[in-house]
């Protein structure tokens, strides 16, 4: 397909390069344009400028928060501007329901199509193409984009025909997210602090009773206090926060964990964690227990004792 994508952070180089990869035409745009060049390299042509990049049947934004897509998609000579009658706009940032609501508009009145399909996964899994895809639109406009979806991710799930639907359940896992970073952290505290091994912990939790991904992931994190380069940036994750609370505040949701988390990324931010992962607000509670000691320096003395034979 003929597509322009916008956006080359963390997240989106890398799967601008796997839409590359499995053969599509990509134009690709980037505020910053050094961004650029490793993509042309591997074959994708840099457009100069948002309408340059409009010119194909898709247009793909992956950039950081509702300020940017407001910038590239609502301005004059943005996306809505430039986009041909019949395109369609698939936002996989992770923005606000109420964004998400103006854009299916802006779009429809422009006689153009909008999916919104944000996504779980980070950079790695960005790069290794093992995205999870939540993805809220029209049925024939999802169906043209189901090849890029395929090039971009392991999971596509179709949540609802109303766009706005993908961006709420994104909202929502990434609170849970935070909500399971947050407790793994006053737990990892708790042992640490009584001299268990930390790393030895999450082992055992995430072999046992927790064998989910997030917990593996933020637990080695957590456990091993790796905050640095951040994978996922500490203000990108506080304002998904935001984002989650304010769709619950439009909907009368009362969400008291979200709240608290609202104020963990305060606290983080506060204090220098601009440039951290968002797991960094897992650290917090080994700082608040006064706890010196972030990873353990002897070997593991967790171990499964297995019954010897008889
Ligand atoms: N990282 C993750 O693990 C992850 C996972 C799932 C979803 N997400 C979501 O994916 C989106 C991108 O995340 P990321 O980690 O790739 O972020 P990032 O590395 O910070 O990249 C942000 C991108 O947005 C662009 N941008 C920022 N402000 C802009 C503006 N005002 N006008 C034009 N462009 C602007 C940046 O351009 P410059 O290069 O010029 O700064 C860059 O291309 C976010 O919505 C995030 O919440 C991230």
């Amino acid at each position: 397909m003929k597509i322009g994508f916008i956006g080359l952070g963390r997240m989106g180089a890398a799967m601008a390069a796997n839409l590359v990869k499995a053969g599509h035409e990509v134009a690709v745009f980037n505020r910053t344009a050094d961004k650029g060049r490793a993509l042309r390299e591997l074959g994708a042509h840099q457009a100069g400028s948002v309408a340059a990049a409009c010119h194909g049947e898709v247009i793909i934004t992956m950039l950081a928060d509702d300020a940017a897509v407001t910038e590239v998609a609502l301005t004059k000579e943005g996306i809505v501007e430039s986009l041909a009658a019949g395109a369609i706009h698939v936002s996989m940032s992770t923005i606000s329901v109420a964004l998400a609501k103006q854009l299916a508009a802006a779009h429809a009145r422009a006689g153009q199509r909008f999916v919104a399909a944000p996504v779980f996964g980070r950079p790695d899994a960005a790069a290794a193409a093992k995205l999870f895809i939540v993805v809220g639109g029209e049925a024939a406009a999802v169906e043209t984009c189901a090849p890029l979806f395929g090039a971009l991710g392991q999971r596509t799930v179709v949540i609802s025909a109303e766009p706005a639907a993908a961006n709420v359940a994104k909202l929502s896992g990434n609170f849970l997210l935070a909500a399971a970073i947050e407790a793994l952290g006053e737990a990892i505290a708790l042992v640490g602090k009584a001299g268990i091994d930390r790393r030895s912990y999450v082992d055992l939790l995430t072999s046992t009773i927790f064998p989910a991904p997030a917990y593996k992931t933020y637990g080695d994190l957590i456990a091993e206090s790796r905050f640095e380069p951040a994978a996922f940036a500490a203000p990108l994750g506080f304002k998904d926060i935001r984002l989650a609370l304010a769709a619950a505040e439009s909907l009368r949701v009362p969400m008291p964990l979200g709240s608290l988390l609202h104020d963990r990324f305060l606290r983080l931010l506060a204090q220098g964690g601009e440039r951290l992962d968002w797991a960094a607000i897992g650290g917090l509670a080994t700082q608040d227990a006064g706890d010196p000691q972030t990873v353990a320096p002897v070997a593991a003395t967790v171990h499964t004792l297995t019954r010897e034979p008889t």
